[in-house]
């Protein structure tokens, strides 16, 4: 079955059949398929990768590219059985009709699947012991003999119907469970439940989102124990998804002391070095190496926009609040904001996600990675760094979908490396996000309490700092001190991936 469809943007348009961004599929109800257009191009790929979801412990409805949480499992891991199998050499592809017990597949009304797989695809991905490694989970079949024409010349359907036999001209067989082929189906179903695994879930939000996540009108959904998650996978799991699908995660009831964040990142993944050590210390410092490290209001940013390998995840351990005013966090969705720029500012949004910006961060830091050398600070040897990395502000990947946001004031490099005339329509397109990103739609404020952690997607939300320090003059005893680290978020996505089997696989011994 074709799942994307090239055809001309103006034609749907004219027939009414599509709104510049979405059309909602007549037929899979769950899904809407999102049209990429391309700048310059009058054709358009749709492709059946959007789902609508409701907000956790809301009835909002969201739009975004993964299926919702509850039908996480798209993909028929227990039970898929063959109705039919046969080999259509014309197409070189084999068709087999797969049915998934009674059980309907996510937006649609049928437990039956047509799933075509290409002879050349099966070939290649045989799974028997000569082509395939089970521990390593490795392909070892010999790339240079790979004949990419090879064909079957008969395929048999086993009695019980959960697998397919193949046999090659060259006298090869290969076996393929139904369950291991429905999982990698070519269909639009199989496909995002995929991106799900890849991608996790993103639900966006705005204010009044945040509102009730943070129990003000209802659900508190986003705090989670420090001792759970140090003592119960389940909630380590359950905290690490809704990270990953809200972009933002407060834990709470640590011990403000220092250890107690490099426990947290150890028991998630591990701490991401970067040049300001291991973890840090975010407070007022004399020689501060970083405008973090003052006593100043610090502008909405992310960090480390000048890392190729930005570190994904950020964790804000507060261990000492400022007892006066100020020292609160700003935090914004900026791809909640980057969205409706998308969809209301379209022309600054293709600006500000095409044009390559120069950021930098240049200084010094003591060297060593410890926090409990921190002490000794002024005796180490400083390690100088000078780091470069050219990136637009929104980044998207080749789907078209947001990957990474870049935003630092001070991080960004007086070095624009553009044509002249891209720098003042690039400064317009620059300060609508400004303004979307500070408008009260968006913009949230939330004082850590001591022994809070904030968790967030360093590559997602845009946080901040209130000056402080003011009102009651800086002293010992009203010091402030956030302790941070790192993780990246290839690490935690192979945990959550390696925590949901472990927990299922738990759960299926419990219900034998
Ligand atoms: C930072 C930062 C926030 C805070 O150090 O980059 O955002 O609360 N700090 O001090
Ligand atoms: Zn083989
Ligand atoms: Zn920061």
């Amino acid at each position: 079955m074709q799942t994307s469809v090239r055809t001309s943007f103006s034609k749907l348009l004219r027939r009414k059949v599509v709104s510049p961004q979405t059309l909602v599929s007549k037929e899979r109800h769950l899904s809407i398929l999102s049209i990429h257009r391309r700048q310059g191009c009058n054709s358009v790929v749709i492709e059946p990768t959007k789902f609508v979801h409701s907000q956790p412990g809301s009835s909002k409805r969201c739009v975004c590219s993964s299926p919702p949480l509850t039908s996480r499992r798209g993909h028929f891991d227990d039970g898929s059985q063959i109705l039919s199998a046969e080999l259509l050499p014309e197409k070189e592809n084999v068709m087999v009709k797969m049915i998934n017990q009674g059980k309907h597949l996510p937006g649609s009304n049928t437990d039956v699947e047509n799933q075509q797989f290409p002879f050349v695809w099966l070939r290649d991905n045989c799974q028997c012991p000569k082509c395939f490694h089970s521990e390593a989970f490795s392909r070892t079949l010999q790339m240079l003999d790979f004949d990419i024409n090879c064909r079957p010349t008969s395929l048999k359907v086993s009695e019980d119907k959960t697998s397919i036999t193949l046999h090659w001209q060259d006298g090869h067989e290969s076996t393929f469970k139904a369950d291991w082929l429905s999982e990698r189906a070519f269909t639009p179903r199989a496909r995002a439940a995929r991106l799900v695994d890849y991608r996790g879930n993103r639900i966006l939000w705005d204010a009044r989102d945040f509102k009730r996540m943070n129990g003000d009108d209802s659900d508190n959904s986003w705090r989670f124990s420090y001792s759970d998650i140090m003592s119960k996978d389940s909630s380590l799991l359950a905290w690490l998804e809704y990270l990953q699908t809200m972009g933002i995660a407060m834990v709470v009831g640590s011990e403000p002391t220092n250890g107690q964040l490099r426990r947290l990142a150890d028991r998630a993944a591990f701490v991401r070095r970067t040049h300001y050590g291991e973890l840090f210390s975010v407070r007022a410092k004399n020689e501060p190496s970083n405008v973090a490290y003052t006593s100043e209001k610090l502008q909405i940013h992310t960090d480390l926009p000048y890392y190729e390998y930005k570190p994904g995840v950020n964790m804000l351990q507060c261990l000492v609040q400022w007892k006066g005013t100020g020292g609160e966090n700003h935090l914004v969705d900026s791809y909640a904001v980057a969205e409706l720029m998308r969809h209301e500012h379209p022309n600054e949004y293709n600006i500000l996600s095409t044009t390559l910006v120069d950021w930098t961060d240049i200084g010094q830091e003591p060297e060593g990675v410890e926090e409990d050398i921190e002490a000794n600070v002024s005796q180490r040897e400083r390690r100088a760094f000078h780091s470069i990395y050219r990136a637009p502000v929104i980044c998207e990947d080749h789907e078209g979908y947001i990957v990474r946001v870049n935003f630092s004031q001070p991080q960004r490099d007086s070095h624009f490396c553009v044509k002249l005339s891209q720098v003042s329509s690039w400064y317009s397109a620059f300060n609508v996000f400004i303004q979307l990103l500070h408008s009260p739609r968006y913009s949230v404020t939330y004082k850590l309490k001591e022994g809070e952690i904030l968790t967030f997607d360093n590559l997602r939300i845009c946080h901040g700092r209130g000056g402080y320090g003011t009102d009651a003059g800086m002293s010992e005893s009203l010091e402030r001190h956030v302790k941070g680290a790192y993780m990246d978020w290839d690490e935690v996505r192979s945990r959550i991936r390696t925590l949901r089997k472990k927990i299922r696989l738990e759960d299926e011994l419990k219900v034998s």
